[in-house]
């Protein structure tokens, strides 16, 4: 299958790729603006696979979009590109509706323009709003977003929900709860907490750290993609989690322990204004109509991932000094390795 991935250079997308080329035969062709979320040494090593082609630009250029749907003949679409960080969206909250809502209905169109088999859109659990101490997120949950960042992805749904029943795009949804794991930008809570703890950085905690997140392995999230993608009924939203709901306060304490780093580095600071306290998803549906689970345990999951934070130093370092930036200009620039393509 051909398939365009955007926001393949981000955290989950670059991780989708990457499955997707390990493990299945399909063509992958990643669309990234390269906003400063994305970042090609994510996916260093793959640049010269055949099966992978890699396009600088935007999901709201209509023209970009179109030519790479024909020039590639893409049978399947999986909407990774967003804005994702909600406290992003708390200051710039118009650049959110431009790229989450504005840019995924060009891609919209553009798909049903070329009659593409597929559209998968990767939403959030952010777009029910926030739970009480009890309950969970069914896909028949109302909508209730609050911040600009889930505002925004909830219109999107809404969008795509439209061009599948007016237009007769095979559109799917996915709201996935929070993901963790390698690549992972160090401005979302668990790369940070790390990225901290390593230099012995005080660990901001928002409020009184007890709201709570439905943590799930990045991999297990790309599983899920793959089989709503394959096996997904057109028209449908699926809910993706792990139940597996943590305090934040107890993930901090749990990383400065893998870390073997002092609790005194722990610092409340004033909570994220509109600050949802609680998600947590009811996954049944994907597990009972596409047989999906997750297979990373969180103790293993967070462990990996400590140590892969750990081993892979420069890597947040470089996205902490700006250096990361360079890459595409030493691969992709005038002169550079790709220059040109
Ligand atoms: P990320 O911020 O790490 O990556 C986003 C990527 O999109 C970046 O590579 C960026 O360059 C690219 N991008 C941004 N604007 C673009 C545009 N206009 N055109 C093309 N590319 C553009 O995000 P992430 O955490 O990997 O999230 C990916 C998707 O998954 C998002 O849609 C997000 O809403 C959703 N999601 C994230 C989580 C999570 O826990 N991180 C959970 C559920 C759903
Ligand atoms: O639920 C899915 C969503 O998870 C995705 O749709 C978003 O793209 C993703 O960013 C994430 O949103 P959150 O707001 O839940 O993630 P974040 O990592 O920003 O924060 C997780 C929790 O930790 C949240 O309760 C806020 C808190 N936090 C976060 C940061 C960055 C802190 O206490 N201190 C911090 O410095």
């Amino acid at each position: 299958m051909n398939i365009l991935v955007t926001g393949g250079a981000g955290f989950i997308g670059a991780n989708h790729v990457r499955w997707l080329l390990g493990r299945t035969e399909d063509r992958v062709i990643n669309l990234d603006l390269l906003t400063y979320a994305g970042n090609l040494e994510n996916l260093a090593g793959f640049e010269d696979n055949p099966r992978y082609r890699f396009v600088h630009g935007d999901i709201g250029d209509a023209a970009l979009v179109a030519r790479v749907l024909a020039e590639e003949r893409i049978e399947a679409v999986i909407n990774f590109a967003a804005e994702s960080h909600v406290d992003r969206s708390l200051d710039a909250p118009r650049l959110f509706i431009e790229t989450n809502v504005l840019g995924t209905q060009t891609l919209l169109a553009a798909a049903s323009a070329a009659r593409v088999a597929r559209f998968l859109q990767v939403s959030t659990d952010e777009v029910y709003g926030s739970l009480g101490a009890t309950g969970t997120f069914a896909e028949e949950s109302p909508l209730a977003p609050n911040s600009p960042y889930a505002a925004s992805k909830a219109a999107a749904d809404l969008v795509c929900r439209a061009y599948g029943h007016t237009f007769g795009l095979p559109v799917l949804i996915t709201r996935c709860s929070n993901n963790y794991g390698p690549f992972q930008f160090p401005e979302k809570l668990i790369p940070l907490m790390i990225a901290n703890a390593l230099e012995g950085k005080p660990l901001p905690v928002y409020g009184d750290g007890l709201h709570v997140r439905d943590w799930l392995f990045v991999e297990d999230h790309c599983t899920a993609i793959d089989a709503v993608l394959r096996r997904g009924r057109p028209g449908q939203t699926y809910n993706i989690g792990g139940g597996n709901e943590w305090p934040n306060i107890e993930i901090v304490r749990l990383l400065l322990r893998l870390l073997d780093r002092p609790e005194s580095l722990i610092t409340f600071v004033p909570d994220r204004p509109g600050h949802d306290r609680r998600y947590a998803i009811d996954a049944a549906k994907i597990r009972r109509e596409l047989g999906w689970a997750p297979a990373h345990d969180f103790a293993q999951g967070v462990s990996a991932t400590v140590d892969w934070y750990r081993d892979n130093r420069s890597w947040w370092e470089r996205i902490r000094s700006g250096a990361y930036r360079a890459y595409y200009e030493r691969m992709y620039g005038a002169g550079g390795r790709y220059g040109g393509r």
